[in-house]
């Protein structure tokens, strides 16, 4: 496996693959790496010839200093475990080589980016947008990779692309989980055994609203599910029934709908949805 901290020898690493005719898939991550981001480089194994990745924790999404600050940060083993499962290259840069020649650019988020995760974490979805861009003009694959875990981060990696009009193609990822329902995520870590145990509450709630969806009801069963995860001694910041394209609440029948939801755990904030 190969490891970059710079973007230029990246490059021509890359080239030389594109020159080979190679078909390059790409999954940007943060690090902390876990079995929902090895769902990936699996899937990207399977249609690509050479797999990247990237662990960069992105300080422009990150609204609140303090979970920066307290991100998990696992190099060595992340490293580790991408070469055991055969990834090919690895992308691993300080802020300077992400951003220092960036040019700035306007897109329109058509309000993706102010509800649900972007309504509690102003700024969080530009930030992702510029730093996914920025990845994609260095790595430039073929196809990108992204969980379906961020669905709402799907949905704005989907406008970049149309509107940038950039040449990948994008697919989605199914969210892994834990045995118990809880969708894995490196914040994980932060839980103590009792919140990771309760936590499974919070798929129990998403699974309640697919059984028992019918399209007037939903305020109830918004209700209901919040109901099922504070008695867990959580606290919900959203949880919301959406139609899955633009994130809105119709008022006519909903063609495609997702239910999301962010919780606190104690101070951790743990982000799920299911499409209904
Ligand atoms: P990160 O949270 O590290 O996630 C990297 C990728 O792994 C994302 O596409 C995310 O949706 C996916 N992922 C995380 N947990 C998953 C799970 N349980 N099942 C399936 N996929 C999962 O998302 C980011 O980093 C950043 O915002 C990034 C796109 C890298 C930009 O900084």
């Amino acid at each position: 496996m190969d490891i970059y901290k710079n973007s230029k020898d990246l490059r021509k690493r890359i080239d030389q693959y594109k020159q080979e005719g190679k078909r390059i898939g790409f999954f940007p991550t943060m690090g902390a790496l876990h079995a929902g981001h090895m769902r990936l480089l699996h899937a990207a194994q399977k249609s690509c010839d050479i797999v990247v990745s990237s662990i960069f924790v992105n300080p422009t999404q990150f609204n609140n200093p303090d979970d920066l600050a307290k991100y998990p940060r696992t190099l060595p083993a992340d490293l580790l475990l991408l070469q055991t499962e055969g990834c090919d290259v690895v992308y691993t840069p300080d802020r300077d080589d992400v951003y220092a020649d960036e040019q700035s650019f306007s897109l329109d988020l058509k309000g993706l980016d102010s509800v649900l995760e972007g309504s509690s974490r102003p700024g969080h979805f530009d930030g992702v947008a510029r730093v996914v861009k920025l990845l994609f003009e260095k790595v430039q694959p073929d196809v990108a990779y992204f969980g379906l875990k961020d669905f709402q981060q799907c949905m704005v990696i989907r406008q970049l692309v149309e509107q940038l009009e950039m040449p990948i193609q994008l697919q989605w990822v199914e969210t892994s989980r834990e045995d118990s329902g809880l969708a894995r995520s490196s914040r994980n870590v932060r839980l103590s055994d009792a919140q990771r145990n309760a936590a499974a509450v919070i798929y129990r709630a998403l699974q309640h609203c697919k059984a028992n969806y019918s399209f007037p009801q939903i305020a109830q069963l918004e209700k209901e599910a919040i109901r099922l995860i504070e008695a867990e001694g959580f606290t919900v910041d959203y949880f919301q029934i959406v139609e899955s394209e633009n994130l809105q609440p119709n008022t006519a029948s909903l063609k495609e709908p997702v239910a999301l939801t962010a919780v606190y755990a104690g101070e951790v904030r743990l982000i799920d949805n299911l499409i209904l």
